[in-house]
């Protein structure tokens, strides 16, 4: 079927005047700026100047990484985290009562919890028990109220990296969107649906700073499609999502692109090093295949081990009573010491 963006943005936003910024407005570099009702004499308890509003569009820091990920900068979209865009793509094109999205469970939570906010009904679509799409009833579920299919790759909580050929051909029969969340990418040898974008105008790829980079706390994610898409993000964005000390740390780190890929490197080889000794623990079952910067771990007892963990002070993600996930532990592998102290508490659990 033929995409056609206009049909899928919601009506009373096509022509949506946005808020027009003091820097919209006025793009020039002048000697004074009277325009924006700032602070002109600095900023309170800061070594720096923070008293200028941030540039809404951030264009230095989308140039660097449309230089990373090979893209255009007019493909980029940057947000208060990656939820940020989960929750614009619902406010853009989602009517709340009556449009859905369609979901495969067992996911990245925050998918349900924005439909829930912007009332947007949700479609359950399982994984199968070994994960995967299974592509003939994603298809089945799509009605004309269906917007928005979001795929998480590789997923959390399971790990794995969803089928390609799989996400293609629903891409390709789907006329809505089709989001490709890529939270955790950098730890997977799967190739990134990024260079996709130019062939398929109906998909929306996810990706963030909290993972990888190590910077969670500064809040910024990415979402990567069509210039198109990206123009109805940005009007319908807060005026200046990003901010300036956001901005500055995230510019920083792409001059440091080799040092985020050690930390990965590492990351990976801890995770190869978890896996191996828990392999071995009598109380582990199974641990799912991963690409992410974690692992299930089906245990007999998921939430007792849990309990025991939180009494020596180690705190994993307990999955037991998640669909599919049943009896499963989520641990993010963290430093050699880290991981050494969970295989000590793990090796000395009663249960
Ligand atoms: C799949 C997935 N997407 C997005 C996020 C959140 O990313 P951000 O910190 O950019 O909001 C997470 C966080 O755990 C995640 O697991």
């Amino acid at each position: 079927m033929p995409f056609n963006l206009n049909k899928l943005i919601r009506p009373h936003l096509i022509h949506l005047q946005p808020y027009s910024s003091a820097r919209d407005e006025f793009k020039g570099i002048a000697d004074v700026y009277l325009d924006a009702n700032e602070n002109p004499y600095g900023s309170v308890g800061a070594s720096a100047k923070y008293n200028r509003y941030p540039d809404p569009l951030q264009p230095k820091l989308k140039e660097k990484i449309a230089e990373l990920k090979a893209c255009d900068s007019s493909q980029i979209f940057l947000g208060n985290g990656s939820d940020e865009p989960i929750d614009l793509l619902l406010r853009v094109f989602c009517e709340p009562e009556k449009d859905n999205i369609i979901l495969l469970p067992p996911t990245y939570g925050m998918y349900q919890v924005s439909a829930d906010i912007n009332h947007v009904k949700v479609v359950n679509v399982p994984l199968s028990s070994d994960f995967q799409i299974q592509k003939q009833k994603v298809l089945d579920a799509i009605v004309p109220e269906t917007k928005v299919i979001f795929f998480c790759s590789p997923n959390n909580p399971s790990g794995n990296s969803l089928k390609r050929e799989d996400i293609i051909e629903i891409t390709n029969f789907f006329d809505g969107l089709v989001v490709v969340d890529e939270a955790y990418i950098d730890f997977s040898s799967q190739k990134t649906f990024v260079a996709d974008l130019k062939n398929y105008p109906n998909l929306v790829v996810l990706q963030t700073f909290s993972k990888a980079w190590g910077l969670a706390g500064i809040r910024l994610g990415m979402a990567f499609a069509s210039p198109e898409i990206i123009s109805i993000l940005n009007k319908v964005k807060y005026p200046y999502n990003i901010n300036t000390l956001t901005q500055q740390v995230a510019l920083k780190a792409l001059q440091k692109n080799e040092i985020k890929n050690k930390m990965v490197s590492k990351i990976i080889k801890q995770r190869n090093v978890l896996t191996e000794h828990l392999l071995n623990n009598q109380l582990v079952e199974k641990i799912y295949p991963t690409d992410a910067n974690f692992i299930l771990v089906k245990t007999p007892k998921g939430k007792e081990i849990y309990d025991s963990l939180v009494e020596k002070g180690i705190i994993v993600r307990d999955r037991s009573k998640v669909q599919l996930c049943e009896g499963c532990l989520r641990i993010t592998v963290g430093t050699e010491m880290e991981n050494l102290a969970l295989l000590r508490a793990w090796s000395e659990l009663k249960i």
